[in-house]
């Protein structure tokens, strides 16, 4: 009821805001530019495909089994249906006829050439971060391209999100368009972190609670993923997928393997990690270890109840007869032939979260890390949704969360079974 009285009010506000902007006269900065810097050398295309990997645009742009970048992909939202638009230089029915400049102003602004407000289902309140050189060189990229034919498919969102004048509003209140300024006390690593996680890497797109108008925050305290229901965990929380003592390494090894020795990367992370992150230079993955190490970490609430004895007790079983095999009796995991094969259970972030939810998925569902360059054969883990029944994987589930060290609330059998027939995405 609260959340719809706020939605309500916040409509509101947004409408209002909405005709103010919309009745003002609109100058928008244009930066000129020489044709050199978007000019398609050869190391402005690749750099572009570099950014675009960093920026997983191809992610959203291409529908399954679809031509790459021909657009058609259904992003589900709260708000109704968007479809990622074709952005192949295909003249009539892609962005062929875009200059630089209206490249640069969706990225920057979120606006297209016809004067169309963009919806922030594409994440340009992070793109707005990327540099001017950064969006040439996508741009080179993107015109580097065979152009497509594939007319876009309108979206279908509900009244009164589909109106220019909500969004006009919403911009108003939530979208501050600006490129990443470099914090001058902190080390070029450092910001170059910043500047992938808060800009093309869109981290925030999934790790910041989203408000009821579907705005993020800024901070990366953890966010649901409203139309699956994973959990993107907070990055400044120990407790969750905080990484402020990991070692700098593993953390490297974890964005660009998917796997390493305290954790592996599942459901919409490890695709993440297989179309984006595997792919980044050595430097930019350690820059983003550098930034996201530094990430000052929030006090962990510690929860005071702990888990029932009959619980434990039967979980504890359950665990000795499915799981000890791969992930150990003292729940340390194991490695194969030094490599990372099966993650611990013992000090893992993933499970000791407040929200159980990754972890009854993956033991509902099982899973396998991402295939990537530097664990091209992942280990995996099988689904349990037939073998247990709900009670079971909430004592096995309750049972890890508070062994080892590890101390997260029970887990009950409704709250498992809540989640049996939910997509994975
Ligand atoms: C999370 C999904 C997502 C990602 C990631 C994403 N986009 Fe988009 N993009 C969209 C959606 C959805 C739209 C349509 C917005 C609208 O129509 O208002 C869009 C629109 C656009 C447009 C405007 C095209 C048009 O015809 O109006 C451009 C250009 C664009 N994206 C480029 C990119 C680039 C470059 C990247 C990578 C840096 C990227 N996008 C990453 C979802 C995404
Ligand atoms: C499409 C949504 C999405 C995006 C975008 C995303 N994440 Fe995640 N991330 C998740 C989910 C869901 C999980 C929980 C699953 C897991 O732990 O692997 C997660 C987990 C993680 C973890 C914990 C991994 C572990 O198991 O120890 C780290 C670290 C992380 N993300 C970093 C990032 C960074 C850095 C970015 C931006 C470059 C990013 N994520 C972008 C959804 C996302
Ligand atoms: C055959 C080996 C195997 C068995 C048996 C197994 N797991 Fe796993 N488990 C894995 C692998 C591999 C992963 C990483 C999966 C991924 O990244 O998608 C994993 C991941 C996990 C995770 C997420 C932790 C992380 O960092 O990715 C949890 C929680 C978990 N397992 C719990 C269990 C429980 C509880 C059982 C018993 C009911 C179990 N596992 C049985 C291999 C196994």
């Amino acid at each position: 009821m609260k959340r719809i009285v706020l939605r309500v009010v916040g409509l509101s506000l947004v409408l209002g805001l909405g005709l103010v902007v919309l009745a003002w006269p609109r100058a928008e900065f244009i930066p000129a530019r020489s044709q050199e810097a978007w000019a398609a050398t050869p190391a402005n295309i690749a750099r572009g495909a570099y950014l675009a990997r960093a920026g997983d645009c191809l992610a959203c742009h291409t529908a399954r089994d679809g031509m790459p970048y021909a657009g058609g992909r259904a992003l589900a939202t709260p708000f109704g249906t968007l479809y990622a638009p074709n952005i192949t230089p295909d003249a009539t029915t892609g962005i062929g006829a875009w200059t630089a400049d209206d490249f640069w102003h969706a990225l920057h602004n979120g606006t297209a050439p016809d004067g169309r407000l963009l919806y922030p289902a594409f994440p340009y309140t992070n793109t707005t971060k990327v540099t001017r050189d950064d969006a040439d060189a996508l741009y080179a990229y993107l015109r580097s391209l065979a152009p497509v034919r594939l007319a876009n498919r309108p979206h279908a969102l509900r009244f009164p999100y589909d109106r220019q004048i909500v969004l006009a509003g919403w911009r108003l209140l939530y979208f501050k368009p600006g490129v990443y300024a470099p914090q001058p006390a902190q080390s070029a690593a450092w910001n170059r972190g910043a500047y992938l996680v808060e800009g093309l890497g869109h981290c925030a797109a999934c790790h910041s609670p989203r408000n009821g108008l579907g705005a993020t925050g800024t901070r990366l305290s953890g966010g649901q993923i409203a139309t699956s229901g994973w959990y993107a965990p907070a990055l400044d929380a120990d407790n969750e997928a905080g990484l402020g003592n990991w070692e700098q390494s593993h953390i490297v090894q974890l964005l660009r393997t998917g796997v390493a020795p305290r954790g592996a990367v599942f459901g919409p992370m490890a695709e993440v990690v297989n179309r984006s992150l595997q792919y980044l230079t050595d430097a930019d993955a350690g820059a983003l270890a550098v930034y996201l190490k530094s990430l000052p970490a929030e006090p962990t609430p510690r929860h005071a109840i702990p888990a029932p004895d009959d619980v434990m007790k039967a979980g504890r079983q359950l665990y000795a007869h499915h799981c000890a095999d791969c992930h150990g009796a003292d729940g340390r995991g194991t490695s194969v032939a030094g490599h990372p094969a099966y993650p611990p259970l013992a000090g893992n972030g993933a499970l000791t979260m407040r929200d159980p939810v990754n972890a009854i998925r993956i033991v509902l569902n099982g899973g396998f890390p991402p295939a990537t360059r530097g664990n091209p054969r992942p280990f995996g883990m099988p689904p349990y949704s037939q073998q247990l029944d709900d009670a079971e994987v909430a004592a096995v589930v309750t049972y890890v969360r508070n062994s080892w060290g590890n101390a997260a609330p029970a887990v009950t059998a409704p709250e498992v079974n809540r989640w049996r027939e939910v997509p994975l995405d």
